[in-house]
């Protein structure tokens, strides 16, 4: 099975911006391209359904005719880690149905890309870490970092724990890039001996084409797409 999952950092660093952005990119170049959310906490219930908003923006970017169910297979109101939301609804997150899920993807789309949740070491339960359903998946990772101080420490704490996985990182992702230069780039290529793919800027993150159209501009996506 072959797919990317974008990781990030921490939460809130922009992994579904940098989604949209790469799988409207993929669908501008005629790729088969699915967008995937598996895994969604923080869920408004909404006439009474959940509604994992990263999910529906990954279905708008890749221009998706699928259902909710298929791109989101579990969604839980509270915004707190999966593990603990799901524990909440007295549920239990499983691998089974999420690799089921992407390889049901895979067999019928040219590329899947997939959003995770928080980064590689957040729970999905007791006994499941994000990063070793990753592992399981055989996808390739793309890091999102934000492009800030205390960028460097935390993007090579997520290349060990990919590396440490045998999880292939196809590259890091710097995102939102201040004018100040804080040579994150150079130190995490330099240490971390991973490509960086690019630095993205700020953009009007309602608008899918314009985010396509600044990763086109300033991201090498020939690795992921190409
Ligand atoms: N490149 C960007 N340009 C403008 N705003 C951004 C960008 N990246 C992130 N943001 C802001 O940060 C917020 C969190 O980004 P998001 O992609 O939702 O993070 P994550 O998926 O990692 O939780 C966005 O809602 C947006 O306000
Ligand atoms: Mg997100």
């Amino acid at each position: 099975m072959r797919g990317i999952y974008l990781t990030g950092t921490d939460t809130e660093v922009g992994k579904t911006i940098v989604t949209r952005a790469i799988v409207r990119a993929a669908v501008r170049r005629g790729i088969d391209v699915v967008a995937l959310k598996p895994v969604e906490s923080g869920a408004p219930e909404v006439d009474g359904e959940l509604v994992p908003e990263d999910a529906v923006a990954l279905i708008e970017a890749a221009r998706s005719q699928e259902g909710i169910g298929d791109i989101c297979r579990y969604r839980f109101p509270d915004p707190v880690s999966p593990h603990l939301a799901a524990e909440r609804v007295g549920r239990a997150i499983e691998p089974g149905p999420i690799l089921e899920l992407l390889a049901g993807h895979a067999r019928r789309h040219e590329l899947v890309i997939a959003e995770g949740a928080g980064g590689l070491l957040v729970p999905l339960s007791d006994t499941l870490l994000y990063g070793d359903l990753i592992a399981e998946s055989g996808f390739a990772l793309v890091i999102v970092a934000p492009n800030v101080l205390g960028t460097i420490n935390a993007t090579l704490q997520t290349v060990e724990a990919a590396r440490r996985r045998n999880i292939e990182v196809l590259g890091v992702v710097l995102n939102q890039t201040p004018p100040t230069e804080l040579g994150n780039a150079d130190a995490i290529a330099t240490h971390g001996a991973v490509p960086i793919l690019g630095e993205l800027p700020t953009a009007d993150i309602g608008d899918t084409d314009a985010l396509a159209d600044a990763a086109e501009r300033t991201l090498n996506l020939d690795p992921l797409l190409g």
